[in-house]
């Protein structure tokens, strides 16, 4: 008793602090514009003296060879060679585009970075749940160096089910030093709007920034589709722009050495089951080393009314839209007792901000050597939701709240002091948004039709206050470990209490961001 009051009081204390701190970062913000310094040295760099030539951009008629002429060009050139598109043009292609040797490049003539970037539009058949998913392929065994650039994909899902395949764009694989940047990538048959892949794990250093990435799939079950999946060491995640993926915002799947920093992902008209996820246990057994998940931010839903008419504070979203995870670290999180004993693994996730509805901020279950500190609130939050039809019947689901952790899995790892501890933090994306109701925060995006950035986003904490608040997470992530293990039993109580009895549902089935090698194509 003594040790749980002691427990209430340090994290009621410290969570003013956090207010105080949220607050005092809020006020510091400014709307997130991508910096334009990398585009101006990338002009300088690559601006030709004079404008080139229309006619050293690749044709893309007649739509029913272009395919082919794409895959000559790039075949038949050797090392080096840039595929240039030209601006404002529709590629209809029926095949992917296959880089085939070290340092090559497709791109958009004169390298625009809005609509007038070139477009491939994924064009050629499915049947029976299989075809042509993938636009773009850089995993041959000689694509070291290739770089895909200043293009859009434009995938053709158009409301279709998932098509069994390759993602809308293919990287990685046994190379390194490849870069994906300016690439506007949408609307996935498959599982994702950008896949690199770990090459048997020798893929190394693939550089994947400033990207407009979504939508990516349906939030209707099990036809969601990932925003950008990363399965390469150290590889870096950059300043992306990630608008209503569906299944992860950004899913390293381990990926042991890679920096994900700066990017921004939010929902505006679909669910989204987690922002961040670091759950996957293939292919990389859940080895984390090195991976550094800094600055970004995650916008859940926010109020679509005008009017805040009975003054709660909370509106209603028209598309019920929530993100059930902000951060998911550890494979309990997703995928319940699949991977048994098996943990996620030395990952670092610090200074992240969250704002907007979600189930659960940040969810830790299963994992080892972890750092999580200053990841904060800022602007409006909700946590909201409930148990869905799905959730196990076995699983005491916690209630929304911003940061989870189940201590009986998680171990020697540094956690900031907001976390609340939970008795069963297993398989947390079963979770439903409410239907309806006055539940949103306001001050994100009101219109959910819009695809805008819905938040300003604000600077983190300076390096001083982050010198002092890390210490300070560090001691109390540490208090409170040990206090949880002797007060389990009452916090676990006290949080399940609200729960009505489980109803028995099956097993659930909803596990979809698993792992996926495939790369099918017709
Ligand atoms: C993050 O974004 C800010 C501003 O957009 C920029 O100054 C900073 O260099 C970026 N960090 C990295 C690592 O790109
Ligand atoms: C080059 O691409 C064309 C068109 O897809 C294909 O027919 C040909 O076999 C390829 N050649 C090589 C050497 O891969
Ligand atoms: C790899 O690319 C280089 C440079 O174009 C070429 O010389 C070599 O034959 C290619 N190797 C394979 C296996 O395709
Ligand atoms: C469709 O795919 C299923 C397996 O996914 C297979 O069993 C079936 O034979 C296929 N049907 C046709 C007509 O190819
Ligand atoms: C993508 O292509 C399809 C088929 O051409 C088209 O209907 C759709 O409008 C395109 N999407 C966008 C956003 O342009
Ligand atoms: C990673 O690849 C980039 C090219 O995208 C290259 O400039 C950089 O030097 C590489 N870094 C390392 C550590 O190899
Ligand atoms: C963090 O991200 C925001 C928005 O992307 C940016 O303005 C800021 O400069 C970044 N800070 C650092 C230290 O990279
Ligand atoms: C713990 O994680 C850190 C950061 O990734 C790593 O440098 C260190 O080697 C890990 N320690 C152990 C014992 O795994
Ligand atoms: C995970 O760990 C368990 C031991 O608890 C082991 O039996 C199992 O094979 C491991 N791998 C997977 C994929 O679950
Ligand atoms: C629950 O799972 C079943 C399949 O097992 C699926 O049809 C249904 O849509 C799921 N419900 C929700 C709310 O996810
Ligand atoms: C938070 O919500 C209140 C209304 O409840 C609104 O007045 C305020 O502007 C919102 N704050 C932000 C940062 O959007
Ligand atoms: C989401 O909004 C976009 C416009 O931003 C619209 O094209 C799309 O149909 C909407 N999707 C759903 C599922 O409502």
């Amino acid at each position: 008793m003594h040790s749980r009051l002691t427990y209430t009081l340090a994290t009621l204390l410290l969570s003013a602090a956090t207010s105080v701190a949220s607050s005092h970062l809020s006020e510091e913000s400014g709307i997130h514009r991508r910096h334009p310094a990398p585009e101006d040295t990338m002009f300088e760099r690559r601006e030709p003296l004079q404008a080139r030539d229309d006619s050293s951009c690749i044709d893309p008629d007649p739509a029913n060879t272009v395919t082919d002429r794409m895959n000559i060009a790039l075949n038949s050139s050797g090392s080096g060679y840039v595929l240039s598109l030209c601006p404002g043009k529709q590629y209809i292609i029926t095949a992917p585009i296959l880089f085939a040797a070290p340092n090559q490049e497709i791109s958009t003539q004169g390298y625009p970075t809005g609509s007038d970037r070139a477009t491939l539009v994924v064009d050629g058949p499915v049947f029976n749940g299989t075809g042509h998913t993938t636009a773009v392929d850089g995993t041959c065994n000689n694509c070291s160096g290739v770089k895909l650039r200043n293009i859009q994909i434009n995938g053709t899902r158009l409301g279709a089910p998932p098509t069994g395949g390759g993602a809308n764009i293919e990287m990685g694989g046994r190379n390194s030093g490849q870069l994906i940047e300016y690439v506007k990538s949408y609307d996935p048959r498959s599982w994702s709007c950008l896949h690199v892949q770990e090459g048997g794990l020798q893929c190394n250093n693939v550089t994947v920034r400033n990207n407009d990435i979504g939508p990516c799939g349906s939030d209707s079950f099990q036809q969601w589709a990932d925003g950008i999946s990363m399965a390469c060491a150290n590889s870096f995640v950059l300043n992306n722009l990630i608008d209503n993926p569906t299944d992860g915002g950004i899913v390293l799947f381990g990926a042991p050495g890679t920096r994900v920093e700066n990017n921004t992902i939010w929902v505006h008209n679909q669910t989204l089951l987690g922002g961040i996820n670091m759950v996957d246990y293939d292919p990389w057994q859940g080895d984390y080393t090195g991976v550094v998940v800094t600055n970004n931010t995650i916008a859940g839903g926010f109020a679509t009314d005008t009017t805040d008419e009975d003054n709660d504070q909370k509106g209603t979203n028209s598309e019920d839209v929530i993100i059930k995870i902000g951060i998911a670290i550890g494979p309990r999180t997703w995928f319940g007792d699949r991977y048994k004993s098996n943990v996620s693994t030395s990952g670092i996730v610090i200074n992240n901000q969250l704002t907007g509805a979600f189930g659960y901020g940040i969810a830790m279950t299963s994992a080892r050597n972890f750092t999580v500190e200053q990841n904060v609130l800022v602007g409006n939050t909700s946590f909201i939701g409930s148990r869905g039809p799905n959730c196990s019947s076995t699983d005491q689901t916690p209630n929304p709240q911003p940061f989870v952790i189940d201590f009986n899995s998680v171990q020697s790892s540094t956690t900031q002091f907001d976390f609340t501890s939970v008795p069963d933090g297993d398989s947390l994306t079963c979770v439903m948004p409410p239907q309806g109701g006055d539940y949103w925060p306001f001050g994100g995006n009101p219109d959910p039709s819009s695809t805008a950035i819905p938040v300003s986003v604000p600077e983190p904490s300076s390096s001083s206050s982050s010198h002092h608040g890390s210490s300070a997470g560090r001691t109390a992530g540490l208090a409170i470990g040990i206090i949880a293990g002797v007060a389990l039993i009452g916090v676990a109580a006290f949080f399940i209490r609200r729960w009505a009895v489980a109803r028995s549902a099956p097993r659930s089935r909803f596990r979809r961001s698993e792992y996926m090698h495939n790369k099918e194509w017709l």
